[in-house]
């Protein structure tokens, strides 16, 4: 193999020049000159000082993480700046040099914004193109950003920036999918549709209070992201390696102007941990479930067995073979794609559980599953928003349905308790009557009285006002039940809390 010039040793003359080169006033124009005049300098990385071979093709395409972290840049520019201003502050640039890596900084910004950027995979990642790049604009003083810094400390900082928008965008996404919930009960929230337990018809609801189940499951879960916030929300940056820096830097500020409520306490788990990257992904996981079991039970709801809900075609696939299809796609896709989601937190568990401290390159491997469970999670709140909108209940075949699969059969036991009767006689009796019911394929308000009497003596024909759905409702007494009043309640306080909020 030709010997090339990277994979030689410095030479006496090149030693020479670089010692000359030293003895020049400008600082910083000593270092370009050890690495412009020496030919140790390999693979024209940040890191080459010290190798004498050029790192492989192969390893540079296995190793290189810029093809999905440029989707950082925003935030490691961010960073940059930040750090920039405070190494000015402290005294470790000036200020004019602030003021250059800052404009070259919004330069490189801006370019990258309009895909005028070039990446290159020898370059590794964002971290390194994004200082290349100033470098290469600014010059000598491109070379003093990375003081007191390390990549380390680095990603996790454009992690943790990225992770909190990311948060502000879902609790958005929630808030509109909550909306669009919250939207149905003034159009058919006085609907009442058959209950399920074990997907056996048990007892009925108003269609508010269905609406209103999946507002507090997602309500839950932008808690969620809101507690997870608070620990993403600190800054590692100043962490640098592993053990902080001998440099007088002042990371309060830094994490101030980032607008973190603190610096991360300690430098050797700062730059380790990625508990609250595996947090937000159970975040997102918990999320996709209940997206999906929403989807399941809609693509169920919306079959011709149930045929309660019409699905708006917009929404609906057909197929390429059987000319009658219409399929709910996009329900089966919410339901596919949390697969992802959850396989994601599983991926980011398993990461982390081999690693020693501090920084490892493993963690490199965090940021695919956090971006691609993001996309999937907000894709699909973002679909299901018009969806819970645009679907229409059909109200006739519900209610040709209510009367079926004795939905009153808890109601009636509850009324002989009211009349003095234990709750295991009173269920006992009932269990009878549906029984009677089942024999004569009828209803219970059907029975004739002597069967009732049968059964519980005392009773007598006002025993029917206590049956059907819609007495099963409204006889409902307890908080969060599904009566009339509390429902109603509930929808006014759902209703201010999305007011109070722009969303
Ligand atoms: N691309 C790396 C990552 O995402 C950046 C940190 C690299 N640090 C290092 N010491 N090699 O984790």
């Amino acid at each position: 193999m030709k010997d090339s010039p990277r994979k030689r040793l410095p030479t006496a003359q090149s030693i020479a020049q670089w010692c000359k080169a030293s003895l020049s006033s400008e600082k910083h124009l000593l270092v370009k000159s050890i690495s412009s005049t020496t030919r140790f300098k390999v693979a024209d990385k940040p890191w080459g000082g010290v190798f004498r071979e050029a790192t492989d093709r192969r390893v540079e395409r296995f190793t290189e993480s810029i093809s999905f972290d440029r989707r950082l840049a925003e935030q490691d520019i961010t960073g940059s700046k930040a750090h920039a201003r405070m190494l000015a502050r402290v005294g470790l640039i000036s200020e004019e040099e602030c003021l250059q890596i800052t404009q070259g900084l919004e330069e490189i910004g801006r370019e990258i914004a309009e895909g005028r950027f070039p990446f290159r995979v020898e370059l590794e990642d964002i971290h390194m193109h994004v200082e290349r790049a100033l470098i290469e604009r600014i010059g000598d003083v491109g070379r003093k950003l990375h003081t007191a810094r390390s990549r380390n400390d680095q990603v996790a900082t454009d992690m943790r920036l990225w992770i909190r928008e990311a948060i502000d965008d879902l609790l958005a996404s929630l808030r509109r999918l909550q909306a669009a919930f919250v939207g149905r009960c003034d159009r058919d929230g006085d609907c009442i549709l058959p209950g399920y337990t074990h997907l056996q018809r048990a007892q009925p609801i108003l269609a508010a209070h269905y609406w209103l189940a999946y507002c507090e499951k997602f309500e839950r879960d932008r808690q969620r992201l809101v507690d997870c916030r608070s620990r993403v929300n600190l800054c590692p940056l100043g962490s640098a390696a592993l053990a902080g820096t001998s440099l007088p830097v002042d990371r309060h500020a830094v994490a101030e102007a980032l607008d973190f409520a603190a610096p991360t306490a300690n430098s050797l788990d700062s730059v380790s941990d990625r508990d609250f990257v595996a947090e937000f992904l159970f975040c997102l996981s918990l999320i996709a479930v209940h997206l999906s079991h929403w989807a399941e039970e809609w693509i169920l709801w919306s079959t011709c067995e149930f045929n309660f809900l019409r699905l708006p075609q917009g929404f609906c696939t057909g197929s390429s073979i059987m000319p009658q299809k219409i399929n709910p796609d996009v329900l089966e896709l919410i339901r596919g794609k949390a697969a992802r989601v959850i396989g994601s937190l599983q991926q980011i568990l398993v990461l982390l559980k081999g690693l020693p401290l501090a920084y490892n390159r493993d963690l490199q491997e965090d940021k695919l599953p956090v971006f691609e469970s993001f996309d999937t999670v907000r894709d699909s709140l973002e679909l299901a928003a018009p969806l819970v909108t645009q679907t229409e209940i059909n109200r006739a075949a519900v209610q040709e349905r209510l009367d079926r699969g004795y939905l009153d059969a808890t109601t009636l036991m509850e009324y002989l308790i009211l009349r003095g009767i234990p709750q295991r006689s009173a269920h006992e009796a009932v269990g009878r009557l549906v029984l009677a019911a089942m024999d004569r394929n009828c209803r219970l308000v059907d029975l004739p009285l002597a069967i009732f009497q049968e059964v519980v003596t005392t009773l007598d024909e006002s025993v029917r006002e206590v049956l059907g759905p819609e007495s099963a409702v409204r006889r409902m007494r307890s908080f969060g039940s599904t009566a009339p009043e509390a429902v109603r309640q509930q929808i006014e306080a759902w209703k201010r809390r999305l007011e109070s909020e722009t969303l």
